[in-house]
């Protein structure tokens, strides 16, 4: 058969399919000797417990191997789901609201795979994360997003926005938000902006898929409640919001483990689709996470990350103030990974971005966070997360000088 043959085959959500622009930065970036990579979402190697994690496997496939190289439950497994709740302090949780998937973006694919009929509106922030965008978008899902403030989503553009599509007649499905440390403009909602998120979508009556994979990297300020647990707590109603979590950026994204908990009617749909997919996430995996929290591990590994990160996000704001254009402005996220610039004229990023390349400094471009036809130009993400203090004082020099050429001097 000859390969032009079977792309007439293709299945239309396929042939749809667009290729991540992110992945193929990553791709002109990875091994370049001297490239200084603020692109990917990628945390620090040095992060990585490995020493432990090996003596873990070991131990676990020794001792369980006869259970965890079996198949395992599609909603995943009960000792580890157990070990969960009581890390996540959520002893009260039943096991059918809580399921354990293949990294957050399996938890977020089954979720929208639940509701979504090709056509459906999904309400998300905007800029917004590709990733959860292209999972949303291969299930037929029609983005909408909202304009952000400094505090996330702003509730009023939120109540028009779904207005605005209901009168379309479009059937609104759910609303998609990242509230800590969002990717990416590192950006978190305060407590009363959740609130004021979580009445807009019990007026509308819509559900709300909360994605938290940088909670438990917090460097500064307070920890606020969830919308999953302030909808349950304080608004009693346990239905409305599902959170997805994921290990990715606490243990490694390698491992891919992640969570969601939500409502039963929620879960045991998803618990069916992962039956089809994935038949099961992987069971040495869940034991050997099962096994670091319990011998009380976890907590002091993330602190050694938050050690690790909070330098470096510190290091890459001073290297921003002292190197950038006047006209340049950013975010000064209070933990997760990213940082968000905005150059106040007409700078386009995505041409910075070609100049960069070549003076071996990288970035992701603000145009790649938007819906198709609601880009804008003059934006940036950086990740503070995967390089060394030294390297993130120059990199930012460097674009910082490309920043100026390009004219981010000019005006305010
Ligand atoms: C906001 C957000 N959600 C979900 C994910 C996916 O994480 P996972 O590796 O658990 O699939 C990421 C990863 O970068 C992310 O930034």
């Amino acid at each position: 058969m000859m390969a032009s043959t079977i792309e007439n085959l293709y299945s239309r959500s396929t042939a749809a399919m667009k290729h991540s622009f992110i992945r193929q930065i990553l791709g002109l970036t990875k091994g370049v000797p001297g490239m200084i990579s603020f692109a990917g979402g990628l945390p620090s190697p040095e992060s990585f417990p490995k020493k432990l994690l090996s003596e873990l496997f070991f131990e676990v496939i020794r001792e369980e191997g006869d259970e965890v190289l079996q198949y395992g439950a599609s909603d995943g497994d009960k000792v580890f789901k157990d070990v969960l709740k009581d890390f996540e302090e959520v002893p009260y949780l039943s096991d059918d609201e809580m399921m354990i998937t293949v990294g957050s973006t399996n938890a977020i694919y089954y979720f929208t795979r639940t509701l979504v009929d090709p056509g459906d509106v999904i309400i998300c922030e905007a800029p917004g994360f590709p990733g959860s965008i292209a999972a949303m978008e291969a299930c037929g899902a029609r983005m909408v997003g909202v304009e952000m403030d400094e505090l996330g989503m702003i509730p009023q553009l939120l109540r028009e926005t779904i207005q605005e599509q209901l009168d379309k007649g479009r059937r609104v499905k759910f609303i998609y938000v990242i509230p800590e440390f969002q990717n990416p403009t590192g950006k978190t909602m305060d407590l009363n902006r959740r609130r004021e998120i979580v009445e807009i979508a019990k007026e509308f009556d819509l559900p709300i898929l909360e994605d938290q994979p940088y909670r438990e990297l917090r460097f500064s300020g307070e920890r606020i409640i969830t919308l999953w647990e302030l909808a349950r707590t304080q608004y009693d109603d346990p239905r409305l919001v599902t959170i997805a979590k994921s290990f990715s950026k606490i243990l490694g994204p390698g491992l891919r483990l992640g969570f969601a908990a939500g409502p039963p009617e929620i879960i045991a749909p998803m618990v069916k689709w992962a039956q089809k997919v994935t038949v099961s996430p992987d069971c040495a995996t869940q034991r050997v996470a099962a096994r670091f929290i319990q011998r009380g591990l976890m907590r002091k590994h993330i602190e050694g990350i938050i050690d690790l990160y909070r330098p470096r996000r510190d290091a890459m704001l001073e290297a921003l103030e002292t190197y950038m254009p006047e006209g340049a402005t950013w975010t000064r996220p209070e933990g997760g990974m990213f940082i968000w610039v905005s150059f106040k004229n007409a700078i386009d990023t995505d041409e910075l971005f070609r100049r960069a390349i070549e003076k071996k400094v990288a970035f992701i471009p603000g145009s790649n966070f938007y819906p198709q036809g609601a880009e804008r130009k003059n934006e940036l993400r950086l990740n503070f997360s995967y390089c060394s203090i030294e390297m993130i004082k120059e990199g930012i020099r460097r674009l910082a000088e490309l920043a100026k050429q390009a004219g981010g001097h000019q005006c305010l």
